[in-house]
């Protein structure tokens, strides 16, 4: 995943989110900068062998040497529990130019788990396992293979041991993001678990949760160890937070944005990528709606906007809203 030259010894990860960072997300994002790599929204593995249209539709940067139109690379994630499905996905993904997978064990979602996926898996070390194995045992070596946890189900009793599983079926990369299932996003995430497993297996850890501020960077790094951080919801709440982590670790000063002209030219640039992505109906009237949504937690003038876009759903209609906006 840190393919790219970094000129600190951090590698900072934009996190896949199902419906949030999606293509158009990460395109954005990856402009703004300081990331070394992202992850896909996770493609659903069942008993079909997705086609090339599929691939393509799910993770447009494999048509563009497998990154973002920023250069920054993006491991496509595959969500499933059949050993041999996944091993025959993976192939696929790579035959359509994918060249890093990532294998998604923490999905919380009931309709997922209910099917085997994602965190209920997690009960299971040895299936992990075998799953890890399998892709790994399938892709040409040169494939990078990484894989993603929860610290657990219902408990973090199998933590280490799911760990040791995914490290011992050859992945080479752990994200673990510090929660359990049940927990599911309720804070604190608990990045002490993040050092016990790092401390427990040979390969990188990389620590997620919870990183929504510099000050909670510094934080993470120093209670996990953890020289690979993922960012999730603070990189879509606070759009530069890695740029700012890249800026601290260069001695920088961090320059955080403030909602101004900066800020506004990245909502404004957001929109003119949700219109070339999807040029009909209201996906960028919602997609907006939903990301000021988020960044109102770090800027309390994306409030203000949101209310003024609200009942709006119309492009041009938004479009002056935006042209017009001064903060
Ligand atoms: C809306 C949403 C969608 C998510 N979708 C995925 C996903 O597709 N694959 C995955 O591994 N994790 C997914 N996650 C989990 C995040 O990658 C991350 O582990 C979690 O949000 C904790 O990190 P954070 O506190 O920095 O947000 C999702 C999280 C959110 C909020």
């Amino acid at each position: 995943m840190s393919e790219t030259v970094c000129p600190t010894p951090v590698s900072l990860l934009l996190a896949p989110m199902q419906g949030l960072c999606d293509p158009v997300m990460r395109d954005l994002l990856t402009r703004i900068g300081g990331y070394d790599g992202c992850v896909s929204e996770f493609v659903r593995i069942t008993h079909t062998v997705h086609g090339r249209a599929a691939w393509l539709r799910h993770v447009p940067e494999l048509a563009h040497a497998n990154r973002t139109p920023a250069g920054t690379p993006c491991a496509v994630q595959l969500l499933g529990s059949d050993p041999d499905m996944m091993a025959q996905n993976a192939c696929e993904a790579v035959r359509f130019g994918a060249e890093h997978i990532d294998l998604n064990f923490g999905c919380p979602a009931p309709t997922v788990n209910k099917h085997q996926g994602g965190a209920v898996l997690l009960k299971e070390p040895e299936r992990i396992h075998g799953i890890v194995r399998s892709v790994r045992q399938a892709l040409p070596a040169h494939i990078v293979l990484t894989a993603k946890m929860r610290l657990g189900y219902e408990n973090t009793d199998l933590a280490l041991d799911n760990a040791a599983a995914i490290a011992a079926g050859g992945a080479s990369l752990l994200t673990v993001h510090a929660r359990t299932k049940v927990q599911g996003y309720t804070p604190p995430a608990d990045w002490l678990w993040l050092r016990r497993i790092r401390e427990h297996v040979n390969i990188p850890v990389a620590a997620n949760g919870d990183v929504f501020t510099l000050d909670d960077y510094r934080a993470i790094r120093e209670t996990s160890g953890c020289t690979h951080i993922m960012l999730g919801r603070g990189a879509v709440m606070r759009p530069d937070l890695a740029r700012q982590i890249r800026r601290f670790e260069q001695k920088q000063a961090a320059d955080a944005a403030v909602f101004g002209d900066e800020v506004l030219q990245w909502i404004r640039d957001f929109v003119e990528l949700c219109v070339q992505h999807e040029p009909q109906g209201k996906y960028a009237a919602a997609r907006l709606k939903q990301w000021l949504g988020m960044m109102k937690h770090a800027y309390p003038e994306a409030q203000t906007l949101f209310e003024r876009i609200r009942k709006q759903s119309d492009t041009d209609a938004i479009r002056r809203t935006l042209a017009n906006a001064v903060f």
